[in-house]
């Protein structure tokens, strides 16, 4: 497996590879080329599958009426109406529309971020991506706090916020949304139906408040552009994690990508026991078929391009 490929250099070899890692400058150009490049080709082609980054990362409003009817990315059986709410808060423009930045940090949820120390080192970076509304307070050492852009699946308001039952869940939820100031709050609502309510009370909520946060929504084609763009790297992701799209993305506005709260696996490479997140009990999915996930599959690849140079991954203790 994997997970055993990782281990097999052993945690010294591991350790060599983060602390004698450099920036590949023309690899990270490289790949940014390959994608525009591949893009044209596939548009003269007239193949929809392709990334182009600030179109992808949000439809805004022009893209659809109130009342217009879509079908799930993933369940093209299923419908969902765009609402008056969700329509008044799709962006005008692309929430990416020509930003680029020097150095990013794509944090992930795995707990091998506790006691880690890296707050510091991840606040510091220009651009600081989270995923799935993760808490950062209460962790400020170990995964810090700036949060330029951060995602949020519907299934979160479950997770984390008793499917909003109580007025102190909706308090909870308005508060860790109003930390956020204005940054991006990123929500596929279009993927499968499941989450459609609770997108609907987000956007309800988030107008209610009045709150500052700028929401965006990835386009019906997000999705396959990011699967069509690691096959043609010759790596087959069915579903990507939203860690690997985070990161997908940010090879396009990010000169140099640091990943953190990547690692999919159990324990660590000395044998003891790693939280799924840095912050519930929630347990490691990805091993049954309870998950769409191929997360160990994604790890190995982004190990591979850490090795290369294309990236920063950082498993162990920031000093
Ligand atoms: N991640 C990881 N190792 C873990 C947990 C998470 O590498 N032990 C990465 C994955 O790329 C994941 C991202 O961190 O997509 C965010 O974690 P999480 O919120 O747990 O994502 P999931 O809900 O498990 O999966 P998704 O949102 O991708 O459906």
């Amino acid at each position: 497996s994997s997970d055993k490929i990782i281990r097999k250099g052993g945690s010294s070899i591991f350790q060599h590879a983060v602390e004698g890692w450099k920036i590949n400058s023309s690899l990270v150009m490289e790949i940014r080329w390959f994608a525009i490049h591949l893009s044209s080709l596939l548009k003269q082609k007239n193949i929809l599958q392709f990334l182009d980054a600030e179109r992808d990362v949000s439809v805004v409003k022009t893209s659809f009426k109130p009342g217009d009817v879509i079908h799930y990315v993933l369940d093209r059986r299923r419908t969902l109406n765009i609402s008056q709410d969700l329509h008044s808060l799709l962006p005008e423009v692309s929430p990416m529309k020509n930003r680029r930045f020097k150095t990013c940090a794509v944090v992930g949820n795995s707990g091998i971020l506790l006691k880690s120390g890296c707050g510091k080192e991840i606040d510091s970076h220009d651009f600081v991506i989270r995923c799935n509304l993760a808490p950062v307070v209460e962790f400020a050492a170990d995964v810090g706090t700036k949060s330029d852009f951060i995602t949020m699946n519907p299934s979160v308001v479950q997770r984390a916020f008793g499917g909003f039952r109580n007025e102190s869940d909706r308090e909870k939820f308005v508060h860790r949304l109003s930390m956020l100031n204005d940054s991006v709050l990123w929500i596929p609502a279009f993927m499968v139906k499941g989450g459609e309510k609770h997108v609907e009370w987000v956007n309800a909520l988030i107008l209610k408040n009045k709150l500052k946060v700028r929401t965006a929504y990835p386009s019906l084609r997000l999705i396959h552009a990011v699967r069509g763009y690691w096959l043609t790297n010759k790596v087959h992701i069915k579903r990507p994690s939203t860690g690997l799209l985070m990161y997908t993305l940010a090879t396009r506005f990010c000169d140099e990508i640091h990943l953190y709260g990547f690692w999919p696996f159990p324990k660590d490479l000395r044998g003891k026991p790693v939280k799924y997140h840095y912050y519930d009990d929630l347990k490691y999915r990805y091993f049954s078929n309870a998950s769409p996930h191929r997360m160990p599959l994604e790890f190995k690849t982004l190990y591979v391009l850490h090795n290369r140079g294309a990236l920063k991954l950082t498993t162990g203790k920031c000093i």
